[in-house]
C-alpha cells in the first residue's frame, strides 16, 4: 500500500505519536518530527542514516514564533526574515536554551526557517511542536522533490509522506549564518544572493572548509547520484569525450543532436532560472534510473538560482 497521502489530519495524528512525516516544502520534501520528542528526533538520523554531528533545521508556521527559538535575533536576521518568510531562508541563530542538543548537534545554535508551502504552514499551525525536518533523503543522496521520491526511498521505514505536488523551488533553502552580527552565506540554495543583498548589503559566501563541519549540506559530496556525473562546459567535446558509453545529458535551455546521448533532459526551454531549479533533481533521479554510464551536466549562467544549481551539480559530481 502506498504510504502517500493528502489527510493532513492524520499527519498531525502521526507527529502527535513521536512518529515522522515526510512534509512537502516550497524546496524539496523534508523527513519531520516534533523536536521535542528524543523518539523521533533519533528516528530521523537513523531513517537518514545521518551522522549526529550534523544538526537539523527546525521549522516554525511564522516569524511569532521565533522568540521560542533563537536566543537572540541580530538585526539583519530580523530583516531578513521580514523579507523572506515563509520561504526558503534559513537563519542560524543562538539558540534558546529549550532546543535539545539532538537538534543542534551541541552547538550554541540553530537553524530556523519557516516555509512556504500551505499544506504544511496548516499542519504547523495545527501543532503543538515545531518540526525538525532534514531533507527525507539517506544521506548525500539526491533530495527529493516529488511524494514519489520520498516513497521509493523510504516507503519501508515511514509511514506517510503528505503529497503537496512537486515542490516549487526544488533545490533547498539558502543557510545563513551570523558573525558579529553580520550575515554570511553558509549554503547557496533557492534564494539568490542577488535578492538577499537587496535587504542587508553585499554579502560573503562562506568556504566550506571554513565552516565544516557546521553545515554538512557543505560536505563536498552531497545531493549526488549513483551514477558517474560530470560538469561541462562545452558538450560536444564531452559528449565526444564518452561517445563509446551510455551517455545521459542534462542541458539548460536547448537539446543537442547527437546520435551518442542515450538520454537527454532540457532544464528549461525559455531559459528560465526557476524552472531548472525546480527540474534539477527531478532530472538527476530520472537520468540515475536508466542504467546509463555517465551523466554529463551542462553548468549554468553563475548568477542568481544559476549559482545555486552549480553548487548543486558540483557536489553530485564528487566521487
Ligand atoms: O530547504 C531546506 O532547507 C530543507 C527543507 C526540508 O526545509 N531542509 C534541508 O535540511 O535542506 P538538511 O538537513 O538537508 O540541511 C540542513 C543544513 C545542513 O547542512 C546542516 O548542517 C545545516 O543545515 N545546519 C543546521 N543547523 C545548523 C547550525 N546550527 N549551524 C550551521 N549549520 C546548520
Ligand atoms: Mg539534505
Amino acid at each position: 500500500m502506498s504510504i502517500i497521502s493528502k489527510d493532513i489530519s492524520k499527519a498531525i495524528a502521526l507527529l502527535n505519536s513521536e512518529e515522522l512525516v515526510a512534509i512537502p516544502t516550497e524546496t524539496v520534501y523534508g523527513l519531520a518530527g516534533n523536536i521535542f520528542s528524543k523518539k523521533a528526533i533519533e528516528s530521523i538520523f537513523e531513517t537518514k542514516k545521518r551522522p549526529f554531528f550534523n544538526p537539523l533545521i527546525v521549522h516554525i508556521p511564522s516569524i511569532d514564533f521565533l522568540p521560542d527559538i533563537a536566543a537572540s535575533v541580530p538585526e539583519k536576521a530580523k530583516l531578513l526574515a521580514e523579507a523572506f518568510w515563509p520561504g526558503p531562508i534559513t537563519l542560524v541563530l543562538k539558540k534558546n536554551s529549550s532546543i535539545p542538543d539532538l537538534i543542534t548537534a551541541g552547538k550554541d545554535t540553530v537553524a530556523v526557517r519557516v516555509p512556504n508551502h500551505p499544506m504544511t504552514l496548516e499542519l504547523l499551525k495545527k501543532l503543538s511542536f515545531p518540526l525538525a525536518a532534514p531533507s527525507a533523503n539517506p544521506f548525500s543522496s539526491i533530495s527529493p522533490t516529488t511524494a514519489k521520491h520520498v516513497e521509493q526511498y523510504f516507503k519501508d521505514s515511514i509511514k506517510m509522506v503528505l503529497d503537496g505536488g512537486p515542490c516549487k523551488s526544488g533545490i533547498e533553502s539558502t543557510i545563513i549564518g551570523f558573525e558579529n552580527d553580520e550575515p554570511v552565506i553558509y549554503r547557496l540554495g533557492s534564494t539568490p544572493i542577488e535578492a538577499i543583498e537587496t535587504v542587508v548589503g553585499p554579502i560573503t559566501i562562506k568556504n566550506k572548509k571554513e565552516i565544516n563541519p557546521d553545515a554538512p549540506g557543505m560536505l563536498e559530496r552531497h545531493y549526488a547520484p549513483k551514477t558517474k556525473t560530470v560538469l561541462s562546459t562545452n558538450l560536444p567535446d564531452s559528449i565526444n569525450r564518452y561517445k563509446d558509453k551510455r551517455v545521459g545529458l542534462i542541458v539548460f535551455n536547448s537539446a543537442i543532436e547527437d546520435p551518442h546521448i542515450t538520454s537527454q533532459i532540457v532544464l528549461s526551454k525559455t531559459s528560465d532560472m526557476a524552472e531548472a531549479a525546480s527540474t534539477i533533481y527531478d532530472a538527476l533521479h530520472k537520468l540515475d534510473k536508466q542504467n546509463l554510464d555517465i551523466i554529463i551536466a551542462e553548468v549554468l549562467p553563475d548568477y542568481g538560482l544559476g549559482k545555486s544549481i552549480n553548487d548543486r551539480l558540483l557536489r553530485a559530481t564528487k566521487a
